[in-house]
């Protein structure tokens, strides 16, 4: 059967990561987490003591230090940076609170955009992020743009963020989601916006099978029309 490439983008916590892990399984599609590279970006920059105007030093370290992805012995995704694990590193307070200004650099986008383009370049794959859709995959078969309400959204992460026993305080997540997604939608490089033709969807009070099953009916669709 043909592999299709599936952009899913959206804003912070809008459930693309959840949603695309269990597709790229039912579906036996690579799964690729486009924000923990924005993430691994920022961890090495945040380390190192950088600043934005040192765009060159985050670059020597995004080639010093590799991002990869494994697999834990629980099935989940692990993240690396070279030969360490940065797996919960990438999500603590300091990295995400971040993360904008670093992906907000245009080199910095254009490596890993190129990154996130070879691995996708024999099909079969799911990625999630801000600007699949629109820049890294503009020729992908479907494109989904997820939204959800910003107080959803916080409780979500406030969730996953005790789950992970990362501190967490529900009004903070409120404003930082609403902050992050400010600042994703106004940059001026890649901002976070639809492609003209991604397929919208709420996932506001939709579970996650509801969102799962929805998706995987449209990649049925493309499928069935071969
Ligand atoms: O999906 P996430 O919250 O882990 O992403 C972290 C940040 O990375 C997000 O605030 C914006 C940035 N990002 C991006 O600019 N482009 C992507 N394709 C994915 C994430």
């Amino acid at each position: 059967m043909r592999k299709i490439r599936i952009a899913i983008d959206g804003p912070a916590s809008s459930g693309k990561s959840t949603v695309v892990k269990i597709l790229a399984k039912e579906l036996g599609y690579t799964y690729l987490d486009t924000g923990a590279m924005y993430r691994t970006a920022t961890y090495l920059a945040l380390r190192a003591g950088l600043k934005g105007h040192q765009v060159s030093d985050i670059l020597a370290l995004i080639d010093q230090y590799p991002i990869g992805f494994g697999l834990a012995e629980d099935g989940t995704q692990t993240v690396f940076a070279g030969d360490e694990d940065i797996t919960l590193a990438i999500r603590q307070n300091d990295v995400t609170a971040n993360v904008s200004w670093v992906s907000a650099l245009a080199e910095v986008r254009e490596k890993l955009v190129a990154e996130q383009q070879r691995i996708a370049r024999d099909g079969g794959i799911i990625m999630d992020g801000r600007d699949i859709g629109t820049v890294v995959l503009p020729d992908a078969e479907l494109k989904v743009f997820l939204v959800a309400s910003v107080e959803e959204r916080a409780e979500r992460r406030y969730k996953e963020n005790i789950e992970k026993g990362i501190p967490a305080d529900l009004n903070q997540l409120k404003q930082e989601i609403a902050e992050r997604d400010y600042k994703d939608s106004t940059r001026a490089v890649s901002p976070l916006k639809p492609a003209d033709d991604a397929i919208h969807f709420d996932t506001t009070g939709v579970s996650i099978e509801g969102v799962v099953a929805f998706i995987s009916k449209k990649v049925a669709e493309i499928l069935d029309k071969d």
